[in-house]
């Protein structure tokens, strides 16, 4: 898929030598059929590039990887953000940057498209950077968060709660934190968001890190990347 990709990203600037016939790797009824481009729909690459500046591994100062979260969680959020629910808090500094960025999402068309596509996207493994007591951990979230995100950590779409066995184990925390500290879920008009504030402010600082290192250990679907030691000397 990757790969595949890959030889898209070439192919793409080669579609003027493709259709002078030169050819690629890929034929283009091959370039059409593959989901996560299909998935893009109305949205320019040149979107979805602003988007991964901040939503991919390349920059220390960034947003999550958005890879493999539900199609309606990821489109609910983007409304939040479009109509100010969420990304207008100035206590949340990343928030309101990721709220300036959906300046480039102009229409219900796009902001489909561009959920579909992160959707259809696999989850991404990531290296498991928070640590805490996972019993401590597992007996909090059986009792306030599994009977909304489901014993696996699944999510129920039925009453608008998402996965959290997906997102990189700092950015449950990040968000975990924002909900305890009003920076998320604030806005009056934000239903589902008030009432993860409710379930976050319960917890203490250090419960919800033991939480979260439960979840990243059990319940996390991606094997846990380890990061390359250091060549010995
Ligand atoms: C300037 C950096 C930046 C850009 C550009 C950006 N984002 Fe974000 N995005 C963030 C940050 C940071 C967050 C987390 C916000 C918070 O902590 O409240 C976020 C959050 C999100 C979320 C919510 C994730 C969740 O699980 O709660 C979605 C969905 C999202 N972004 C999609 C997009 C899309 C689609 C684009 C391109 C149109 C985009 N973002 C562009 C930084 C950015
Ligand atoms: C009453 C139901 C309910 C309970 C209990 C609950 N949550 Fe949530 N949770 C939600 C809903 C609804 C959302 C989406 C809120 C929004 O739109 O901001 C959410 C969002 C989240 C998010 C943000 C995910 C993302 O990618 O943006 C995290 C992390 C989370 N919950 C973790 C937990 C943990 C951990 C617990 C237990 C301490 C918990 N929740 C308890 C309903 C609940």
């Amino acid at each position: 898929m990757r790969l595949r990709r890959f030889f898209l990203r070439q192919c793409a600037g080669l579609a003027l030598g493709l259709w002078l016939g030169v050819g690629c790797a890929l034929g283009p009824s091959q370039v059409v059929s593959t989901p996560a481009v299909t998935a893009l729909g109305q949205v320019g690459q040149s979107t979805l590039d602003a988007c991964m500046v901040c939503h991919s591994t390349r920059e220390m100062q960034r947003g999550p990887v958005l890879d493999g979260q539900p199609e309606w969680y990821l489109a609910e959020q983007l409304r939040n953000f479009k109509s100010g629910r969420r990304g207008k808090n100035l206590a949340n500094r990343a928030g309101t940057l990721m709220g300036a960025a959906m300046a480039k999402v102009e229409t219900e068309a796009q902001l489909a498209a561009l959920a579909r596509y992160f959707a259809s996207l696999k989850p991404k493994p990531f290296i498991r950077v928070i640590r805490g007591d996972i019993a401590i951990g597992r007996a909090h979230y059986a009792t306030r968060c599994a009977s909304c995100h489901g014993a696996s950590g699944e999510g129920k779409p039925e009453i608008e709660s998402p996965p959290v066995n997906v997102q990189e184990d700092w950015f449950l925390l990040d968000q975990l934190r924002k909900y305890a500290n009003d920076q998320r879920g604030v806005h009056p008009s934000d239903a589902g968001g008030l009432m993860m504030k409710a379930a976050a402010a319960a917890l203490s600082q250090d419960d919800l890190r033991h939480v979260v290192a439960y979840i990243a250990k059990d319940l996390t679907v991606t094997p846990p990347l380890q990061k390359v030691a250091p060549p010995k000397q």
